[in-house]
């Protein structure tokens, strides 16, 4: 895909069109409706490939701290990447993989950790892309934690140049609660 141009926008910068082509696009991919994951996920950078004006693929890069120590509650500030996606019929064209590139270069500009949860890990790891070993873990708003043993071995990392050298993959991980998904 030689002529696939990337670029980025936030959620705000999208007019009404190229929102709902980029909608167009993910529940052509996900197969679900997606009015209630932009809901769920927020506002965020949006990294589009697109040919000739029209997108192919897409990922976001969403804020959100990752905590990695149960007693101190450590957060870490990490670049959440959602919804990543390109049309059925132009798959295998290394369009995601394009898209992704991006990503990893914008994560390691301005984040300390990339973050994702996955079931497709194989096409994430060609990308240095790291599978978390250790338990994960649900924060809720009152600070408890809840097991979500359903989520193992679907957590993966992306190290930037700011992510602490005594990261511990086998450790423990949590995210904060968010409705249907929290992972
Ligand atoms: C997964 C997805 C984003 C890949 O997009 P794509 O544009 O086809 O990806 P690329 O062409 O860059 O893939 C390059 C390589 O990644 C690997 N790869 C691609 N899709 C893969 C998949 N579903 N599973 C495992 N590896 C995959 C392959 O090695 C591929 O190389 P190959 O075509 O020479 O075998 C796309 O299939 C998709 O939108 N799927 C539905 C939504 C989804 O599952 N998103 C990811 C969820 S976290």
């Amino acid at each position: 895909m030689s002529d696939l141009r990337i670029r980025t926008a936030q959620s705000d910068e999208l007019d009404a069109g190229r929102f709902a082509e980029l909608t167009e696009l993910c529940e052509a991919a996900f197969g679900e409706p997606f009015a209630p994951v932009w809901a769920r996920v927020g506002p965020g950078l949006h990294v589009i490939g697109e040919i000739d004006g029209s997108i192919v693929s897409h990922a976001m890069i969403v804020d959100r701290p990752l905590y990695f120590e149960h007693e101190t509650d450590v957060a870490i500030d990490a670049g959440y990447v959602e919804n990543v996606a390109t049309w059925p019929d132009l798959t295998r064209r290394g369009a995601a993989t394009a898209v992704m590139s991006e990503v990893g270069r914008i994560l390691d500009e301005e984040y300390e950790l990339g973050a994702l949860a996955t079931t497709t890990n194989a096409f994430y790891a060609r990308l240095g892309w790291e599978t978390w070993a250790g338990p994960t873990w649900i924060r809720t708003a009152d600070g408890d934690r809840v097991r979500s043993a359903g989520h193992d071995g679907q957590i993966m990392v992306l190290r930037t140049l700011r992510t602490p050298a005594s990261l511990d993959l086998h450790g423990p991980v949590a995210v904060d609660w968010r409705p249907d998904r929290p992972w």
